[in-house]
């Protein structure tokens, strides 16, 4: 008989969202936190955008996944699996059947995913005893203590690149914190989407179908259902830029005229012109991210590349070990 999928749900506290915005609304240029993207219909067209030919990064990086699993494996060594932001788990299947570890845990914050996703690799793998938990991981002191986590080595696995969505500073304490929760001698494994031809990650974020921009514009659609917002989508431009100074595309809704919005109590003046930042995506070369990961206690052990050198997967170990 196979094992059977648990969850813990430690109730991720709901963002003080209204102060977040705020705060947001008041900064120059006015820029909104990333993870608003993310609500039902969020996390629906960022799936699309995963599948448009423009954005290679998921297909890319799901390829090398596949095609160096056993590699991967045999550098991570034994112990328990551990992804950040686990999503629906696709990307994590390859290394399940290369690793085999004694179990897997699965963190996200959105329970209604994780549950199915979960129960999905349970089903798919049903050798690997499947944990998920639901929570905040970027606050999390620890992990909870259960058995399958229990005197077992760590092993994390953040893929997507999603450390990119974070300023420096920000993922700097985020890769702090993915070391503490999973303490001595652990290992990382990270996705991290490389610096490219301007036209092409110009694209990525832009693409023609319309999926990055309507992901956008969803934003407003759930600041006026969540925030008493008056927002008219159609009132901003979608942009996708690349700013060479920072190594970043800055996606951003810019006002097409000059307009006042009601939101959150409040009125909002918005210029022509004027844009509204949703989300950065900053890019890292092998050098910078190594940088990056030994300015916040991790060492680089390996590193692997596909062909086209789109994407690398950096292995780190703590500085402790
Ligand atoms: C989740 N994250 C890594 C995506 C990225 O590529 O920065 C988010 C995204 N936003 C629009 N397209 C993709």
């Amino acid at each position: 008989m196979g094992a059977e999928m648990q969850l813990i749900d430690l109730h991720p506290e709901p963002a003080d969202m209204r102060r977040l915005v705020l705060e947001g609304m008041a900064r120059q240029p006015r820029q909104l936190p990333a993870w608003l993207l993310y609500d039902a219909e969020g996390s629906r067209l960022f799936e699309e955008i995963c599948e448009q030919p423009e954005y290679g990064l998921t297909r890319t990086e799901m390829a090398l996944l596949e095609a160096r699993a056993p590699e991967l494996a045999a550098a991570l060594g034994s112990g328990v699996l551990v992804e950040f932001g686990a999503g629906n788990a696709r990307k994590v299947g390859p290394l399940l059947q290369a690793l085999r570890p004694p179990a897997y845990v699965a963190l996200d914050i959105s329970a209604d995913h994780l549950g199915p996703a979960c129960q999905e690799l349970q089903d798919r793998h049903p050798l690997v005893p499947v944990l998920g938990i639901c929570c905040d991981y970027s606050a999390l002191p620890q992990l909870p203590a259960h058995p399958l986590l229990s005197g077992q080595r760590r092993l994390g696995f953040y893929p997507g690149s999603s450390i990119g969505n974070f300023s420096p500073d920000e993922a700097q304490r985020l890769l702090r914190q993915l070391g503490q929760l999973l303490g001595p001698s652990s290992q990382l494994l990270i996705g991290i989407d490389q610096p490219k031809a301007v036209e092409r990650l110009e694209a990525a974020y832009n693409d023609a179908a319309g999926i990055s921009a309507a992901f956008a514009r969803n934003l407003l659609v759930r600041l006026n259902r969540d925030l008493a917002g008056h927002f008219n989508p159609e009132a901003f431009a979608y942009s996708a830029r690349w700013q060479p100074e920072h190594n970043r595309i800055a996606m951003a809704l810019v006002s097409r005229q000059d307009q006042s919005v009601q939101l959150a109590g409040e009125i909002w003046n918005f210029a022509a012109g004027e844009p509204l930042i949703t989300e950065y995506s900053v890019k890292y070369g092998p050098k910078e991210f190594t940088a990056l990961a030994e300015s916040s206690g991790w060492q680089p052990l390996g590193r692997w590349s596909d062909p086209a050198g789109d994407l690398s997967l950096h292995l780190l170990v703590t500085a402790d070990s």
